[in-house]
């Protein structure tokens, strides 16, 4: 990347951990140039080839027993028709999801909005949270990984009963937490959270908009775990933000009951012309390009070793955590008390890595290393040692 005074810089953050295939590629350019010219926009309710094509690719790489996608303008708003497809599919109200966490930032305008649609969509009062397992800055006392998978399942079970199953629609995850620190969830706790939510009768939905297309050196996050959800959120990677798109991948289960019932949602843009033909030409590349499998041996070969390395050279990294090109660097001022590192160490520490070109996604006292899963060996050692030296500067 470069700035407006021409200074470069290496992408380490992937913009907004969206840019999975890089900057630029000229074959998805290409596509969105094709597109502009044979169809640039239509209403959803037309077919339009380019959304069949987007939604083929995405059902290929998604596990068995999905039938459709729904497609959306961001993460957000995929999130927002997951859970209306919850309600509706379940007939319940509740969505419980993790106090670590970040799913989008809508919510009100159908609310706000006056006409009937608003009605089966009232639910302010329908949302529980619950505390997700991350043993560094543990919530259970837990002193190793199947302590706190244990104790984070328990807790998520009386949250289920206090709460009343029978009013869940949904358990809304993030596979693996992005924002909120790339938190690896413990062995055994993803399949945990569908055992309770098939004891209930609840949902599953799994968010993977920062951890799926690739991020981890998977198609899915969720591969690495022995689970299925029953609906999963995409958008960034899918086509790197090169246009807006987002949506929701539905088990044939849910498909079904929509068939002949009413799906309250809709969107002027789903499926838009652009969006779609930039998701064909980004999966196509990443498949011929192999860059699912260079997130993979990239980020858990160099990148992986090479942060450990600089967690055994610096004190003032508590902890480094990750899968793929989806790591963080925990920063603290005390490795015993596990005290963040002060908001302005870490403005200096952000200054720093600019100075010397590295473009971090700097988020509290930590570092998320997210660059884009086409980086190569050398890329990462280069942005390793800008990184070495400047924690090394941080007293
Ligand atoms: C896991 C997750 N879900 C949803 C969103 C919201 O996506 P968008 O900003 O495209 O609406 C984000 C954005 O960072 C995210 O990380």
């Amino acid at each position: 990347m470069w700035d407006y005074a021409g200074k470069e810089y290496l992408d380490f953050s992937s913009q907004l951990v969206n840019t999975n295939i890089g900057h630029q590629h000229p074959k998805v350019v290409a596509a969105i140039q094709a597109q502009a010219e044979t169809l640039a926009t239509v209403a959803p309710a037309h077919a339009n080839l380019a959304r069949g094509e987007a939604a083929k690719r995405i059902l290929q790489r998604a596990p068995g027993g999905f039938g459709k996608v729904f497609f959306t303008n961001a993460g957000a708003d995929a999130n927002e028709n997951a859970m209306r497809m919850a309600r509706g599919f379940t007939g319940r109200d509740k969505i419980l999801s993790a106090y670590r966490s970040y799913h989008g930032n809508t919510g009100a305008a159908i609310v706000a909005t006056g006409d009937p649609r608003r009605i089966p969509n009232e639910f302010a009062r329908g949302h529980a949270h619950f505390f997700n397992p991350y043993l560094y800055r543990t919530d259970f006392w837990a002193t190793n990984e199947a302590e706190e998978c244990e104790r984070a399942l328990q807790h998520l079970q009386r949250v289920i009963e206090c709460e009343g199953a029978a009013s869940i629609a949904a358990i809304l995850l993030e596979s693996i937490p992005g924002t909120a620190g790339v938190l690896i969830p413990p062995n055994g706790y993803l399949e945990g959270v569908r055992k309770l939510a098939d004891q209930y009768g609840i949902l599953l939905i799994f968010d993977e908009v920062m951890a799926g297309f690739g991020r981890t050196g998977r198609w899915f996050a969720f591969e690495h775990f022995e689970v299925t959800p029953d609906l999963i959120v995409f958008a960034k990677g899918v086509n790197s933000g090169y246009v807006p798109a987002g949506g929701v991948i539905v088990s044939e289960a849910i498909c079904r009951h929509f068939d002949d019932q009413m799906f309250f949602g809709g969107l002027t843009y789903s499926g838009h012309p652009l969006a779609m033909a930039s998701i064909v030409a980004t999966l196509d590349a990443m498949r011929d390009e192999g860059v699912v499998e260079n997130a993979d041996r990239v980020g858990n070969g160099a990148l992986a070793k090479g942060l450990s390395q600089l967690a055994a050279d610096h004190a003032i990294v508590g902890e480094t955590r990750g899968l793929g090109v989806f790591h963080a660097l925990e920063l603290v001022s005390d490795r015993r008390t596990r005290t963040p590192l002060p908001a302005d160490d870490m403005a200096k520490l952000k200054s720093a890595l600019l100075t010397k070109g590295l473009l971090p996604f700097v988020i509290e006292n930590r570092i998320h290393i997210v660059p884009p899963c086409i980086v190569s060996e050398a890329e990462v050692e280069q942005g390793l040692a800008i990184l070495d030296e400047a924690l090394g500067a941080v007293k």
